[in-house]
């Protein structure tokens, strides 16, 4: 490099006219106006528009008509105010413009195989592919200089309040969070396995143990489990585990750091406290654990209105302990056409509900293919009980606990989006509290609701074992706009209790001395009482930004198959290194 780089591209303005710098960049854009050569010059930064002027240097001006888009150069040259009337706002660089006096190619560059500030017409395999083209994008520069700004708030506000910052193992046994482990051969001990941790829960409990009373990790987790959007096999949680707290504690610290994150990065202002639903409220309200509150459209239970009904859809489900349940669409006749209300049928389908009944509340009567098997009666009450009026639409699945519930809580989602009655421009947080201990498996037997660490409720503690389902726990999640963004919970800090719980879910004294000894020996070191959470901050930062893939928010995501297309992992490796781990594949060679 002839020239040191003096100023980034962003760094420059009309303070800086008349001085002689050097930048240093990528070729974002070229235009040649008679003669005179535009680049602008970007890097992570901003972008500075150089002027090669052959009076000025015939030599650059030479070179610079050799350049393509996306070549590295460093450019030497005077700042100069833009001439008036051409000054460009969208540029915070736009009242200036460098005139080159001599310029320097860095490196080429192959053509980019999209234009990288349309990123988002691009097939996403691609991109991914690409990724180093890809993240010189604006839009994934941007992503990730907020990650960086909000991550930094984040470890500022914990360290601010006393949390020490403590990195846990990678390779280590497996911790339970309810996917699949991706494991690690061992070349010492053959034959064994390392996991990935799934979060680092049982260090962050020991960590409690040995005294480290408020802890903070902005952690590494890793889960073989299906993909979403909102999934990735590897992703970043803010860990914090706190000790002589109960869980009024954790959710305060929780609403703090999200009012200061929210006010630093957005200038928004949270509410001092986030409203809390009972796990029951929300499951019964609207459908499932974390519900959208930035809209209504609650669902209504409707089984005692029908128990003694004709209609043979509503009575085969309820006299087989399944639920009929509604929704009243206020207002939304005049804007749902015949097609819509069909087209609820074969969306509903996908969460395996058989059908979804409708009744438009119409000027001159409800109007609906089933209300002829309705008596007044319970028309009568169907209404009162709907808060039916003119214009409303009501809806209605009839189906097992699980599918009504699955299905409502999705039409919902739909029908408020259909209706326009979400504020994309609201961050509506909440709590859900007080969940089960445990969840009942295909097989009726119980299985934990968060993870085999979380405590029942002091008053539940004696019952556990009598009737485990109706145990409740002191766990808590916290909901951004229909999102999980985080969850954690009181945990059992008595061995007998955690002995209990694994026996409730059928672990052997043998199979939690070995997967847990070391924790239950632990509980038994003095454990003082903890509880702790965890925020999904790839997730978070998605929301932050209004985003609908967490892959945009990664700097290196993988795909929905799990895989890195850049890097091109998963790979096989060497005979003689499957040797070396005593490692034998059953899969045959493709090629
Ligand atoms: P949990 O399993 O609820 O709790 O995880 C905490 C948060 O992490 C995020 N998250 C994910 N984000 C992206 N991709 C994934 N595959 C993924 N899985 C989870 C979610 C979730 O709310 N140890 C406990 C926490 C505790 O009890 O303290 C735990 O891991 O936003
Ligand atoms: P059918 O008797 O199958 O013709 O259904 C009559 C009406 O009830 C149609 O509008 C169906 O969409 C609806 N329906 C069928 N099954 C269910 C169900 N399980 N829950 C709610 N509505 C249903």
């Amino acid at each position: 490099m002839k020239f040191k780089r003096t100023h980034t591209c962003a760094g420059l303005s009309l303070e800086d006219v008349g001085k002689e710098v050097v930048i240093q960049g990528w070729v974002d854009n070229m235009r040649d106006h008679g003669g005179v050569i535009f680049i602008d010059l970007g890097d992570r930064y901003g972008t500075t528009q150089i002027v090669f002027d052959p009076d000025l240097t015939k030599e650059g001006h030479e070179l610079a008509n050799s350049f393509r888009n996306q070549y590295v150069i460093s450019v030497k040259g005077k700042v100069e105010k833009r001439p008036d009337g051409q000054a460009n706002e969208k540029m915070s660089t736009g009242d200036i413009e460098l005139y080159a006096s001599e310029v320097e190619l860095l490196n080429k560059s192959v053509t980019p195989p999209y234009d990288l500030q349309s990123i988002d017409k691009i097939n996403e395999e691609v991109r991914l592919k690409n990724r180093f083209f890809d993240l010189r994008s604006r839009k994934l520069r941007d992503n990730m200089i907020f990650r960086d700004k909000a991550t930094a708030i984040i470890r500022n506000f914990f360290h601010e309040n006393d949390f020490i910052d403590v990195e846990t193992p990678i390779l280590t046994k497996a911790t339970p969070e309810g996917a699949r482990d991706y494991v690690v051969p061992s070349r010492v001990h053959q034959g064994q396995f390392f996991a990935l941790p799934q979060s680092p829960q049982l260090f962050k409990q020991s960590l409690m143990i040995s005294g480290f009373d408020r802890y903070i990790q902005i952690a590494r987790c890793f889960r073989d489990e299906d993909l979403r959007a909102d999934r990735q096999p590897e992703f970043t949680q803010v860990d914090l585990e706190m000790s002589f707290v109960d869980r009024e504690d954790v959710m305060e610290i929780i609403e703090s750091l999200f009012r200061r994150l929210f006010k630093e990065m957005m200038g928004i202002d949270l509410p001092e406290k986030f409203p809390r639903l009972t796990y029951q409220e929300a499951m019964q309200k609207y459908g499932n654990d974390r519900p959208d509150l930035r809209f209504g459209l609650e669902i209504v239970d409707l089984g005692d209105i029908f128990k003694n009904t004709e209609f043979g859809v509503f009575k085969n489900v309820l006299g087989s302990g399944g639920l009929v349940r509604g929704i009243n669409l206020k207002g939304a006749s005049p804007k749902l056409s015949r097609r819509d209300l069909d087209d609820m049928t074969p969306f509903a389908k996908q969460f395996k509900a058989k059908g979804v009944a409708w009744i438009r509340m119409n000027e001159d009567g409800p109007q609906s293919p089933i209300i002829k098997f309705f008596s007044d009666e319970e028309q009568k009450s169907l209404y009162e009980t709907m808060n039916a009026e003119t214009d409303d639409v009501l809806i209605f699945v009839a189906d097992t606990k699980k599918v009504c519930l699955q299905s409502l809580s999705e039409l919902r989602l739909l029908m408020g989006d259909k209706l326009g009655l979400i504020n994309e421009n609201e961050f509506n947080f909440s709590w859900v509290i007080d969940f089960p201990m445990f969840d009942k498996s295909a097989t009726g037997e119980p299985t934990p609701c968060h993870h085999p660490f979380t405590a029942p409720i002091d008053e539940h503690t004696d019952k556990m074992e009598e009737d485990p389902f109706a145990v409740l726990t002191n766990a808590y999640d916290i909901i951004l706009n229909g999102v999980e963004v985080g969850g954690g919970s009181v945990r059992i800090h008595n061995q007998d209790v955690q002995k209990r719980v694994f026996k409730m879910l059928g672990i052997s004294n043998e199979e939690a001395a070995d997967k847990f000894g070391f924790l239950l020996d632990a509980l038994q070191a003095g454990a003082p009482p903890h509880a702790g959470l965890a925020l999904g901050l790839d997730r978070l930062i998605m929301l932050m930004l209004k985003l609908d893939s967490i892959r945009d928010v990664i700097a290196f995501p993988k795909t929905q198959k799990a895989t890195c297309l850049m890097t091109e992992a998963p790979g096989s490796i060497p005979e003689s290194q499957m040797e070396e781990l005593a490692l034998e594949s059953t899969v045959e060679d493709e090629d």
